[in-house]
């Protein structure tokens, strides 16, 4: 049997994931155990929370994924496990478990970049989608513009200079009191809302046509709700979402859509958790139908965070001959 099976595992914040992955692109098993509702109670993750009930649930999790994809240890070529960027402690979690296995099976270890599980997302549902291509990765730590010059071979073309877009999802949804994890919270809420109602800055940084600043837009909002207490007056939290979120998706698909022009790259796909934003997903394709750029985006299961992704990038890493040893640590900043 040619087949190459991964045991994958994620533990880079909030969700305890493990997954089955065969040949790369075919998803046994995905199991996914949130940890939201917990941190939900703080307004935002608890690092030391998360590695607890990271260490409560792995065994579970990776014993689930075994057996929805009807294989055991014997039939899994390769561990892969996110090893970074992440927290820490959350991260040493999944580490550790991976080491434990590889140690106790004999089957090789691949650590995994956590980002380039988000990009390797899209493979999974897009078989014919091959490097080159552009990648708009947007999560609750990262935004990067990345061309994708071939799997794992990566070049940063843009990136935020302060907050990551999901992150100012967040603390805008928490600023009009709509909890954690506000990202999608503000997308449905935004359903309802004026896009147009109030008009909040498009930062553009002079000389870097492909970065992102989202502080600005942030400010905005808060300033914008400090002054309605001020006049006492009524807030339309509808239109503040639809405009705020009009405002990041204006900007995200500005830059996007520009530097596939300027690169010359045909095709576009978006990752990581705001990518399963359902304005930033029309507006992109609106873009590109105009601009005739082909586009793709993951389910929104495979946007947020899933060991199905690192599972994808650690068979392409695998097939290259990556190999970690037992020496293999958490890296909280791992650069892309
Ligand atoms: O990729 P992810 O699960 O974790 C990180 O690696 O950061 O991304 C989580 C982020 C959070 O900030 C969350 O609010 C945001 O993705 N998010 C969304 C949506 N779904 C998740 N943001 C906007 N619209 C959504 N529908
Ligand atoms: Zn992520």
């Amino acid at each position: 049997n040619n087949n190459i099976n991964i045991l994958a595992i994620e533990s880079s914040c909030d969700e305890t994931a493990a997954a089955v992955v065969k040949n790369g692109r075919t998803i046994l098993s995905n199991v996914i155990s949130s940890q939201i509702a917990l941190h939900t109670l703080y307004g935002g993750v608890v690092p030391e929370i998360a590695s607890r009930k990271h260490i409560e649930k792995i065994n579970q999790v990776i014993k689930q994924a075994l057996s929805e994809a009807n294989v055991t240890l014997q039939d899994i070529d390769a561990i892969g496990v996110t090893y970074g960027p992440g927290l820490v402690g959350a991260l040493l979690v999944g580490v550790a478990e991976a080491k434990a296995i590889s140690y106790g099976t004999g089957k090789p270890l691949v650590g995994v970049h956590h980002i380039e599980g988000h990009v390797s997302a899209n493979y999974i549902e897009h078989n014919d989608l091959q490097p080159p291509f552009l990648c708009l990765i947007v999560s609750g730590g990262h935004t990067h513009l990345v061309i994708v010059k071939d799997y794992g071979v990566y070049e940063i073309i843009g990136r935020t200079r302060d907050d990551a877009a999901g992150e100012a999802f967040d603390k805008v949804a928490r600023a009009i009191g709509l909890g954690y994890p506000g990202g999608p919270k503000i997308d449905k809420l935004a359903k309802e809302g004026n896009k147009k109602g109030i008009v909040f800055p498009r930062a553009h940084i002079e000389g870097s046509p492909y970065d992102f600043s989202f502080s600005g837009v942030k400010s905005a909002v808060l300033n914008y709700l400090n002054s309605c207490e001020m006049k006492k007056e009524e807030v339309n939290r509808a239109d503040i979402a639809a405009s705020f979120q009009d405002a990041v998706v204006d900007v995200l698909v500005r830059n996007t859509i520009a530097a596939a022009k300027d690169f010359n790259l045909d095709q576009i796909a978006i990752a990581g958790g705001v990518a399963a934003n359902s304005a930033l997903r029309k507006a992109m394709s609106d873009g590109c139908k105009e601009q005739g750029i082909k586009l793709c985006y993951p389910s929104p299961i495979y946007c947020t965070d899933n060991a199905a992704m690192i599972g994808v990038a650690a068979y392409y890493e695998f097939i290259k001959g990556t190999r970690h040893g037992l020496d293999l640590n958490a890296v909280p900043n791992l650069k892309i």
